[in-house]
């Protein structure tokens, strides 16, 4: 077991009707003003924009707004956030939907208080030394930035997608009402499963290979996800499987599952990528980074993906032949997110031979950059796994 520090200090209100407290909530933490940030209109569609800013008003707080972000949000948004709230004299930032909207708010949080370009933090010119709090009404359960230390963004100045991660990202609290998300479209809901598999994947799929108490919690979201994800599909209103979506959504990237892991995030670089280029929504690129990632690389370590295909997909060990078992994990993984309605290819979304060459560039900042895997995965490596996933 590798050593870890393990920090999850965003206080959780799990369960039906906590949103309509947000007034006296952000009132009790003594904030008198937060930036409302959102997205393309579902929380106005759905009612909950009236129970929030409803809620506002009975605590006796103003506030202002900052709509219209889009999925896989982009820095200039964030930017005229950062103008409005300082022009505004807001004091929080209040995020009400799905990683898009809560990581623009983090942006405006630690470019807020920050003289210079807060791209600055995303292309390591610099690193934030404060910052200024976020919270949480969830509506989608999907990225976990309601509890994670990341906030992804989208630079249209060559359509960079980058991750950054500080202590300062993580939300003050958040609001997790499953009901919340049961006007998600199939689709968003798939794209959800998937991404919560894959902050779960990221980190059990490494190096070193066992950390047995870390591993059975990784397999235990991975279980519960496989088991209520196609309920929530087939059911948009269960709310049993939307509470058990939207918990493991955190638990697996409040870093809980890799506690004494390496973990690499590798199919998130293949896949921010594919988001930047196409506009594929985060989800879907990961189930077209996966399958290809792991019939690369599961020979490296063989008896860790047998592991995971016996344990999570309830496949037989082949004692005689455990890369056939190791596949056979992999194989399962695929038919699941295909049978949810994600691309498991590039073909699947338009891309095809020609795209791979500028694709691999990207990945490795102009074919010099390698990423640490179970081996030193560089441009060569990347065309490959590229060439896998056509
Ligand atoms: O914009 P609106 O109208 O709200 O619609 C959204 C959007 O179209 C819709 N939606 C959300 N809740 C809904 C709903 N529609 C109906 N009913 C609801 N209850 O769903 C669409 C996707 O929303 P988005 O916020 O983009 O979803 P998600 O939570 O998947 O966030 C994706 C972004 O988070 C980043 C991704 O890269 C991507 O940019 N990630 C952030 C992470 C982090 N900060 O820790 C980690 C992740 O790995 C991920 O990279
Ligand atoms: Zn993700």
């Amino acid at each position: 077991m590798n050593n870890f520090i393990f920090h999850s200090p965003t206080k959780v209100y799990f369960g039906r009707g906590y949103e309509k407290q947000i007034g006296s909530l952000l009132k009790e933490h003594g904030f008198k003003k937060p930036l409302l940030v959102y997205g393309g209109g579902s929380i106005k569609r759905s009612g909950l924009y009236d129970a929030v800013t409803a809620s506002l008003k009975e605590a006796g707080l103003t506030y202002a707004e900052l709509g219209g972000v889009q999925p896989n949000p982009l820095l200039s948004l964030a930017k005229k956030g950062i103008e409005l709230f300082r022009a505004e004299g807001c004091d929080v930032l209040l995020a009400v939907g799905g990683g898009s909207s809560i990581d623009t708010a983090k942006v405006i949080g630690l470019g807020v208080p920050y003289d210079g370009d807060v791209w600055d933090f995303w292309c390591g010119k610099a690193d934030p030394k404060t910052g200024i709090p976020t919270v949480v009404i969830l509506t989608i359960a999907a990225a976990g930035s309601e509890t994670s230390e990341s906030a992804v963004i989208t630079n249209e100045d060559g359509m960079l997608k980058r991750g950054r991660n500080s202590i300062f990202n993580r939300p003050l609290f958040s609001i997790m009402n499953p009901e919340l998300t049961y006007t998600l479209p199939a689709y968003q809901t798939a794209c959800g499963i998937v991404d919560i598999m894959m902050h779960t994947l990221e980190r059990y799929l490494t190096l070193p290979g066992e950390v047995e108490l870390t591993d059975r919690i990784a397999e235990a979201v991975l279980k519960t996800v496989r088991e209520y994800g196609p309920i929530a599909i087939d059911h948009p209103d269960d709310y049993e499987a939307r509470a058990e979506l939207m918990w493991a959504g955190s638990l697996s990237h409040n870093d809980l599952t890799g506690c004494g892991h390496a973990s690499v995030f590798i199919n998130h670089k293949i896949g921010h990528e594919l988001s930047a280029k196409y506009g594929t929504a985060h989800g879907a690129s990961l189930a077209i980074a996966f399958p290809a990632w792991a019939k690369y690389c599961y020979r490296y370590n063989i008896p860790r993906f047998a592991q995971y295909a016996v344990r999570v997909w309830g496949c037989e060990m082949d004692y005689a032949n455990p890369e056939a078992t190791a596949l056979a994990g992999i194989v399962a993984t695929e038919v699941f997110f295909r049978s949810i309605g994600m691309p498991v290819r590039l073909s699947d979304i338009g891309v095809g031979e020609a795209e791979l060459d500028d694709l691999a560039n990207r990945i490795t900042s102009g074919g010099t950059g390698t990423v640490q895997t179970y081996i030193d995965c560089g441009k060569k490596e990347f065309l490959d796994i590229l060439r896998l996933a056509l």
